[in-house]
């Protein structure tokens, strides 16, 4: 049953307004709906043969009415049908679900004993009959009955009293959004005054023993509301925002209205337990919730196609919100090299899919790398090619036009459109066609003219084979062969297939530096001398462009030693450690040169040339460099760890991360050479998550960690949190011979649990990571994923299709690997029962 964007249509129906009650009981929840139909003026056409249908899932009913007569449904695919009024009417039903048994974690479930829902994107089908789609919006009205003392929905807070609570959202909002919390919960309370004077009370809800873990989430929260005022001009609309911690959670976070819903993993934060990654990532994700209030919540989507709508947008947002609290480079950085990590594998494989889709089976597979993140990266090349006004201009008509609609891609192009007076014809097709373009160029210079030549093509995607030319911002500066800059930053708008661009006035040839701050989602396709590379690391002004050329160097030379067997490139070395020594370099900028490309991002750039990557010899050219690095940097680095101590008292800020990320990664180098002397000390030194996590993955990596990690068990085995770490670090760490093994031991370990999303990512998860382990030529990693996906699809069939997307890039290995992957996806799809999800998601990536 496959859905087409093409089939739309409106709901013949409006929703006037919503009553629910629910008498929560952990096996038995009775939810009692009370709710005001009236036809829909914008579905005139169908009012002839009138279809009142609602979803509903798994729902027992007790009774239903029409006006208050008893009425008998008809059950058809994903709900019933009535008859009903060619007129205003009251429909009412009370229903039985089981919270308790609800392993999903969709709808209404139990987390530690814990009720809380989740309803994006069609959970709500599952809590009650509904028209559950995001056209649909309405004012609900919401009583919760039960005995435990914290009740929260949605909206703002009314009457309550011992056994119950009622909530009151006055802001029309489609089911995705709405929430429900009951639990012994403690709240980290404070308030926020809008900048109209408002005050809006804020809380943390935590579970018991988690209250010292709030204070980072609230701040962010607290920051975000300022910044949204600042830059977007956009105010907080209800008395009262709730944000709730849950450790069974399938995603990072939920942004329903006025009651953000969260996984535990992205709220709780202290020093001694989480690293400054964790701080970083809690800070975007309660601001990319927050945010969504507007670009998601007052203006929603029209249908599931429209997805990237809001994510896109929302992305987009908590990208610059963290540019403003941190540093920019740094964070540009960081998205660049994880957009390359996991949307261009995306989009180079069998689960290709353009930003805004044309059809789906099931949209929870569609929460992916390409709609969130290659979503934001259009917004991003939206607002270089229209400026920084026109990009204000359009968000605030967007804000004031369509507040309280449920819009399309459409609607968001046209209001570009007329505020700014560009045809964005050509633009559109980046949300139409899959696919990564690959830009190339070449460059000629004649009587003090330079000219760059362009070339864009893509690749083939399933469904797709013909991508027309997309519109281009290329960001280019040239510089003088003595370092300075002769013609700074420019956009250039590349619109045809192939295209020149000229520079006149020049002295010398100058040497440019393209696609500065990664100016689009294209791979850039350049041949480049190691000279010339080494120069813009030196000299480009460019602080993303002086990254890339660092790690272009890195990639050139591990492609050269696995393709000629040649030894680590010393040019590569050389500028490498001029820029280590200098110390006028911003620590996090120098941690982020040291990085690697990922063993995957070499794997696949080998494949795009054509040759046949083997896992485990990759894995051996990256030993093989950063042995060479530990021996070449050895003074350095021990500088740099001196140099780098934090002395102040922890904070998780830019600095201070960026600081530790340089220790730590001098750590790294001198651990190679000194068999795990230095990692020992800082592992019993540590007094930071962030210290003593890299010291153990240290010691693991030189098999060294026997006793650091019966310690470092011992120290957190009550924290979940942090015991996940304690899974993931033994298998990303281990040997490529071991990895499936370690991961396979963990599994029986009796804190491995099927049943947290987080702690089977932890176990599995991590295995897929690590490219050699799970590659391993025997197929023992792809089996163990394999049996555990089946045994997890019956429990949580959403966690079991996302992680599936461990083997989308199977056939870029060698015969034996694609027949030992191809027949585990063959078991997985044959297994009786396989659910919606993962069926969807293994026949896609058979193809
Ligand atoms: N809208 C949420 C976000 O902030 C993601 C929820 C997705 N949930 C799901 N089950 N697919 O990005
Ligand atoms: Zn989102």
């Amino acid at each position: 049953e496959t859905i087409y964007l093409k089939d739309y249509k409106p709901f013949s129906y409006t929703v006037q307004q919503v009553d629910l009650l629910f008498r929560l009981a952990a096996n038995a929840t009775r939810v009692i709906s009370k709710i005001a139909f009236a036809p829909n003026p914008q579905a005139e056409d169908q009012a002839e043969n009138r279809r009142f249908f609602l979803h509903g899932e798994g729902l027992k009913p007790i009774s239903l009415k029409i006006d208050g007569t008893p009425v008998t449904p008809r059950e058809v695919p994903g709900g019933i049908e009535l008859d009903a009024p060619d007129a205003p009417f009251t429909f009412e039903a009370e229903v039985e679900i089981d919270p308790a048994a609800n392993t999903a974690l969709e709808g209404l479930y139990m987390s530690n004993g814990m009720y809380c829902t989740q309803c994006e994107a069609e959970g709500f089908r599952k809590i009650t009959y509904y028209p559950d789609r995001p056209d649909v919006l309405a004012p609900f009205d919401v009583r919760i009955e039960s005995d435990l003392p914290v009740l929260l929905s949605n909206g703002n807070p009314g009457t309550s009293g011992p056994g119950f609570a009622e909530w009151s959202d006055p802001w029309p909002k489609p089911a995705y959004l709405f929430a429900l919390v009951a639990g012994d919960l403690i709240a980290h309370p404070d308030t926020f005054t809008t900048r109209s004077g408002n005050t809006v009370d804020l809380n943390v809800w935590v579970r018991p023993g988690d209250e010292g873990k709030c204070a980072f989430a609230m701040e962010s929260l607290k920051k975000s509301m300022r910044w949204d005022e600042e830059v977007y001009g956009r105010e907080y609309d209800l008395n009262t925002f709730n944000i709730v911690a849950v450790d069974d959670f399938n995603m990072g976070a939920m942004e329903n209205k006025g009651l953000n819903i969260f996984n535990s993993s992205a709220v709780l934060a202290s020093s001694e337990t989480s690293t400054d990654a964790n701080f970083e990532r809690i800070e975007a994700i309660i601001a990319h919730e927050y945010f969504h209030n507007w670009t998601g919540n007052r203006i929603t989507c029209r249908d599931w196609f429209q997805l990237c709508l809001k994510e896109g947008l929302t992305v987009f947002r908590d990208a610059q919100f963290t540019a403003d609290q941190r540093s920019e480079p740094v964070k540009r950085i960081t998205d660049v090299i994880d957009l390359r990590g996991r949307q261009f594998r995306e989009d180079n494989g069998p689960l290709a899919h353009p930003v805004r889709p044309d059809s789906f089976v099931e949209i929870n597979n569609f929460y992916t790398a390409t709609i969130y993140e290659k979503g934001a990266e259009l917004i991003g090349m939206l607002k270089r090619l229209v400026g920084d006004e026109g990009y204000a201009k359009a968000l605030d008509l967007y804000f004031t036009r369509h507040d309280g609609e449920a819009c399309t891609i459409e609607d968001w192009l046209t209001v570009f459109e007329e505020a700014t007076g560009r045809d964005l014809g050509q633009f559109k097709r980046w949300y139409e066609q899959a696919g990564t373009p690959r830009l190339s160029f070449t460059e000629s210079f004649n009587n003090g003219t330079y000219t760059l030549t362009f070339k864009q093509q893509t690749p083939p995607t399933p469904g797709q084979p013909n991508k027309d030319p997309r519109v281009i911002p290329i960001a280019v500066g040239l510089l003088n062969p003595n370092g300075d800059e002769v013609q700074p930053t420019t956009m250039l708008e590349m619109t045809e297939a192939e295209q020149s661009f000229t520079f006149d006035g020049l002295a010398t040839k100058p040497i440019p530096s393209v696609l500065r701050g990664f100016s689009a989602p294209v791979i850039l396709e350049h041949e480049s001398d190691t000279q010339t590379r080494a120069f813009l690391l030196a000299h480009d002004t460019d602080p993303f462009n002086r990254w890339q050329a660092g790690r272009d160097l890195a990639q050139e030379s591990l492609l050269t030693m696995l393709r000629d067997g040649a030894g680590p490139d010393n040019a590569y070395l050389d500028a490498l450690l001029s820029l280590l020594r200098d110390d006028t370099q911003d620590p996090a900028f120098r941690a982020l040169a040291l990085g690697l490309p990922g063993q995957d991002d070499i794997a696949q750039t080998l494949a795009d040339q054509g040759q046949t990557p083997d896992p485990q010899a990759i894995w051996e050219a990256f030993e093989t460099l950063k042995h060479a690095r530990a021996e070449a940097f050895q003074d350095v680095a021990t500088r740099l760890y001196a140099q780098y101590q934090v002395t102040a008292p922890y904070s998780p800020d830019a600095e201070q991360s960026g600081a530790r990320a340089l220790a730590n990664a001098a750590m790294g180098m001198i651990n190679r050479l000194d068999g795990g002397a230095l990692a020992q000390k800082q592992f019993d030194s540590a007094d930071n998550m962030t210290q003593q996590l890299a010291a153990l993955s240290a010691l693991i990596a030189v098999g060294k960690g026997d006793a650091a990690v019966a310690r470092f068990y011992d120290q957190w085995q009550a924290d979940r949190l942090v015991i996940d770490k304690w899974f993931s670090v033994q298998i990303t760490g281990a040997r490529p011979d071991e990895a499936a093994d370690v991961a396979q031991r963990l599994t029986q370990h009796p804190d491995f649990t099927m049943k947290n999303p987080n702690r089977f990512r932890a176990t599995l998860g991590a295995l897929a990571m690590h490219p050699a382990g799970f590659h391993h030529a025997s197929g023992k990693g792809y089996a163990l994923l394999a049996d555990n996906l089946i045994a997890l699809d019956p429990l949580n069939p959403q966690t079991t299709a996302r992680m599936c997307t461990s083997f989308q890039t199977w056939r870029r290995y060698d015969a034996d690997r694609q027949a030992l992957i191809k027949a585990q996806l063959e078991r997985l799809l044959a297994t009786p029962d396989l659910s919606r999800d993962t069926t969807e998601m293994v026949s896609r990536i058979l193809g």
